[in-house]
């Protein structure tokens, strides 16, 4: 095989290539990953993300789980102007009525049902006999096709099921008026071959086949989801479900971003597009980060901080002489900018809406002014205001905007005398709250004021600190996970003061753990 060398960055020739629309589950799988989960608003501004973006579909939530998903379910199905916006329901009744209510007012509706076809889950999840199975496919896919145009229906553990039992249910679904037939690798177990090999003989076998469209959903237990997802087209999926920054159930989903690139980089072997305005997938990772707290890793493939960091002298020569030598796509197509010199204590609100704008970010006038307000007291304090202190700076506003409770003010006496001290000031609900404790440390003395005034039980997980830039007056961005009763989140916080920064991030965590406690998970139910 001879290597074609890339040594301009323009695209490969495109040729016969098809669509493929891409389904974006972030909001719904992406939140059911381990520690992280979103408030209304948070869910809001990605749902806005995406959809400007160019995501097809928005799996915006389960409406079924709690108030909190179906009210969000419904703002997103409410405001979106160009997506689709879809729920998930299990195959009973309820689950499908009230997916409905909650996705009815979307320009493009959309039901997503599932049912397990494996033996595995059909045995000991669902308890039921295969034909029980088949025959609950007819009947939730009818209903739920009386009530919206556009259904789609998931085969879970479709990579573990017998191949005729699941060709029978997906002729069922099709039959009853399902349009998108989705097969998952739920636990993250296939290889691509055999991914690729099983839509190939889905579509072969099914007699209606022709009447769906093929979906792929894999999850990343062994490190194969994006490999799998590619494979899955090449068998005639035309579909793809994926999350921003892979996150996902366990170990993740397939990587919107990979999928996304590896498409557009490799169209000369994938003749295949979507509609990603690739060039904001980078403020998405960001955003969905900030939200989640959920960090990318140094090395994540697209998004990491290191993706487009050359390090190596040989590297370096290659990059000045020929930047293709090492790169194999531009930054700037997965919309990185260079680290640069924005703005000083006398840049004015036009010139900070102006830069907002660049970095991709669209904010409401009360956020915009609160932020203005954070810049200003910044610049007083930091020398240097970098595009990623903006960034940490307004991902902080945004993630906090809605907190119940709110960091008012900190005093810390700390040094060599022992123990150190943390004057803190809360405003909780609206009423201001103050409390003086001491510690092993400033930390420990700011975290116990907090405990103080916000008693609860929660254990703290994790406690990180890292710098947002380099320089003794960086920005620290600290990131604090606390679990209680089995559920954990994660949240951050940002501030030339490190102190300040952890406070922030602790009550982060208590505002998103309260959100998380009105939040039930849907009892066991065999359908
Ligand atoms: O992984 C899975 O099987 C799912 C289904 C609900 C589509 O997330
Ligand atoms: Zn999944």
């Amino acid at each position: 095989m001879t290597a074609q060398v890339n040594t301009s960055h323009a695209e490969p020739k495109l040729q016969n290539s098809e669509r493929v629309v891409i389904f974006d589950t972030t909001l719904r799988d992406g939140e059911q990953s381990p520690g992280a989960s979103m408030t209304f608003e948070e869910k809001l501004q990605v749902a806005h993300l995406l959809d400007i973006m160019g995501v097809d579909i928005i799996e915006a939530g389960f409406p079924i789980t709690s108030e909190g998903d179906f009210e969000a379910v419904s703002a997103i199905a409410k405001s979106l102007k160009r997506a689709s916006v879809a729920g998930l329901a299990r195959s009973a009744a309820r689950d499908i009525d009230r997916c409905a209510e909650a996705v009815r007012k979307a320009l493009r509706p959309r039901i997503h049902l599932f049912i397990s076809t494996s033996p595995l889950h059909m045995k000991f999840k669902l308890q039921k006999e295969p034909h029980q199975v088949l025959e609950l496919v007819t009947e939730s896919v009818t209903r739920a096709r009386n009530l919206v145009d556009d259904i789609e229906w998931s085969a879970e553990d479709g990579t573990r099921s017998e191949i005729d039992f699941l060709c029978r249910c997906v002729e069922a679904a099709i039959e009853a008026g399902a349009t998108t037939i989705n097969i998952p690798d739920t636990v993250g177990y296939a290889v691509p071959h055999e991914y690729r090999v099983l839509f190939e003989t889905v579509r072969a076998k099914v007699p209606n086949s022709d009447k769906a469209v093929f979906s792929v959903h894999c999850h990343n237990d062994l490190g194969l989801a994006v490999a799998n997802t590619l494979a899955g087209i090449e068998g005639g999926a035309r579909q793809v479900e994926c999350t921003i920054n892979g996150m996902g159930e366990r170990a993740g989903n397939a990587a919107m971003e990979e999928v996304v690139m590896a498409l557009r980089v490799r169209r000369d072997h994938l003749a295949y597009h979507t509609n990603i305005d690739t060039t904001m997938l980078t403020r998405a990772s960001k955003l969905v980060s900030a939200v989640s707290s959920f960090p990318v890793q140094y090395n994540k493939a697209i998004v990491g901080r290191n993706a487009f960091a050359h390090e190596s002298g040989i590297h370096q020569d290659g990059m000045l002489k020929n930047a293709g030598t090492y790169e194999i796509m531009t930054p700037e197509s997965v919309g990185v900018s260079k680290t640069s010199l924005v703005m000083g204590k006398h840049s004015g609100r036009h010139a900070f809406k102006e830069k907002l704008k660049e970095l991709g970010y669209e904010l409401g006038d009360n956020a915009l002014e609160e932020a203005f307000v954070r810049f200003k007291d910044l610049a007083d304090r930091k020398k240097i205001v970098y595009d990623e202190d903006l960034a940490a700076l307004v991902d902080d506003e945004i993630a906090h905007a809605h907190d119940r409770i709110k960091l008012v003010a900190l005093m810390v006496i700390a040094g060599t005398n022992s123990p150190q001290t943390a004057a803190l000031t809360l405003d909780i609900d609206g009423e201001q709250r103050t409390h003086q404790a001491t510690g092993n440390g400033p930390v420990d003395a700011t975290f116990n004021a907090i405990h103080a005034l916000v008693p609860h039980k929660a254990v703290l997980e994790l406690f990180q600190v890292h710098a947002v830039t380099q320089g003794t007056d960086a920005q620290a961005e600290v990131s604090v996970r606390l679990a209680e009763g089995g559920k954990s989140v994660t949240a951050k916080g940002a501030d030339p003061d490190t102190l300040v920064a952890s406070a922030r991030a602790y009550i982060a965590s208590l505002n998103k753990l309260m959100v998380k406690r009105g939040k039930q998970r849907p009892e066991v139910m065999t359908v």
